[in-house]
């Protein structure tokens, strides 16, 4: 076999380049349109929550009722994090990010895990149910600790989406809001091969664990181009200031060909429809909590942009207006990511599930443009 040195097809970024097949989700990146499992995900924000889009997600369809019940309750029955960790939390510098010990506390979650040395298909399912209760748990703990709170409990009483709120805030969210942080959840758990599923995918191939994969999802997930987003878009809305200061700021970053954070997307050229819901709900709550000074900018921001960069398909993404409704709830910003990840679990080890029915580890090749023929110096020679 030749060295690979350059006659085959590369796509930078593995552009448009078909890595499985898949049933969880498709995106139609010219209309703007994402469905889970065939459902239009307008209609999942309007009418489902977490925990039965988590099951369409990860079983294939909307669940019965007693299949709910039973996933609200093994959710709810996994909520609490082993001591240890509550103690690694409280010993970990204040000033880490929350993704670190997310991703810190799920490697150590694998450690304590019952299953931890079972890799078949029902214990992965128990895996992907454990993780997605403990997560919100470790953010919510450690967003606390960070801030000097003191630590808010699990509620059994409270569905996934209220739990985190109330986790992060110490408040029983109202029925509005209790709805929001649904469609919030909804709308980030899924995205088909996304950088931080891939990633996730590529640790799974190899028949490694559950929890590694999650690990390198989380690793993905963190970085600016990714997840990362949202929590710029709110510094860089701070940085911005007033709407009278959106048109320079954006003409001469543009003009430095720098990135405007919550805009673009490799797959959608057209308005992403996960960022045209949130950011009703970010003009409502705006409204009613009679703040409207970041939707303002933002939206003055999308005006430009839209101006700008709209003929090349550079649209509002799912990071964009998400900040806004964040920081109205009050959160602080670095959980912004993290309840990215919180979502974004589910559509993580669904997809590890479904590539583990017909494995095949990933294994790329580069093509080589270093050189050839090169003699070996012995190291007194060089
Ligand atoms: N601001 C300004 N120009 C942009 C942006 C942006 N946000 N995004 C893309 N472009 C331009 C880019 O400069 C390039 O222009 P040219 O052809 O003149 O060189 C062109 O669009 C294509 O860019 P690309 O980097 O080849 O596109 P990509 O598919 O590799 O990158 C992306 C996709 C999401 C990384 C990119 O759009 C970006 O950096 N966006 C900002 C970060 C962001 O919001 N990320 C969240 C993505 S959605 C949620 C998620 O997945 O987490």
């Amino acid at each position: 076999m030749a060295f690979l040195t350059g006659e085959v097809t590369y796509s930078r970024g593995l552009e448009g380049v078909v890595a499985a097949i898949t049933s969880i989700a498709a995106i139609d990146g010219e209309e703007g349109k994402l469905i889970y499992r065939g459902i239009p995900i307008e209609l999942l924000a309007e009418k489902s929550n977490f925990e039965e889009t988590a099951y369409l997600l990860w079983f294939g369809d909307l669940p019965k009722k007693d299949e709910l019940e039973n996933l609200k309750r093994d959710l709810v029955e996994h909520r609490e994090i082993p001591q240890f960790l509550v103690d690694c939390l409280k010993g970990a510098p204040k000033d880490t990010h929350p993704m670190e010990i997310l991703r810190t506390c799920v490697s150590m979650l694998g450690c304590f895990d019952p299953d931890k040395n079972d890799n078949s298909r029902g214990a992965n399912i128990r895996k992907s149910i454990r993780l997605t209760a403990q997560m919100p748990t470790i953010v919510a703990y450690y967003s606390r600790l960070r801030r000097g709170l003191e630590l808010v409990h699990p509620d059994p009483k409270l569905s996934h989406a209220q739990n985190l709120y109330y986790m992060l805030t110490g408040e029983v969210p109202n029925e509005e809001i209790s709805k929001l942080m649904d469609v919030i959840l909804i709308l980030h758990m899924e995205h088909g091969m996304n950088a931080s599923t891939f990633a996730a995918m590529v640790v799974a191939s190899t028949l490694s664990d559950m929890h590694s994969s999650i690990c390198a999802a989380i690793g993905a997930l963190r970085g600016p181009l990714h997840g990362g987003a949202n929590e710029r878009v709110l510094e860089m809305l701070q940085e911005i200031g007033t709407v009278e200061n959106v048109e320079p700021y954006i003409l001469n970053a543009l003009k430095e060909h720098r990135r405007i954070m919550g805009f673009g997307h490799r797959v959608y050229k057209a308005y992403d429809p996960r960022a045209r819901i949130l950011k009703e709900y970010a003009e409502r709550l705006s409204r009613e909590k009679g703040d409207t000074k970041w939707i303002e900018i933002a939206e003055k921001i999308e005006e430009v942009m839209i101006r700008e960069k709209g003929k090349k398909g550079i649209f509002p993404n799912v990071d964009f207006y998400s900040g806004i409704i964040y920081n109205l709830l009050g959160f602080p910003k670095e959980v912004f990511t993290p309840i990215f990840a919180i979502a974004r679990v589910v559509g993580w080890t669904a997809h590890v599930l479904e590539y583990l029915q017909a494995n095949r580890i990933f294994r790329p090749r580069a093509i080589y443009n270093g050189p050839l023929d090169v003699e070996y110096i012995p190291i007194d020679k060089r």
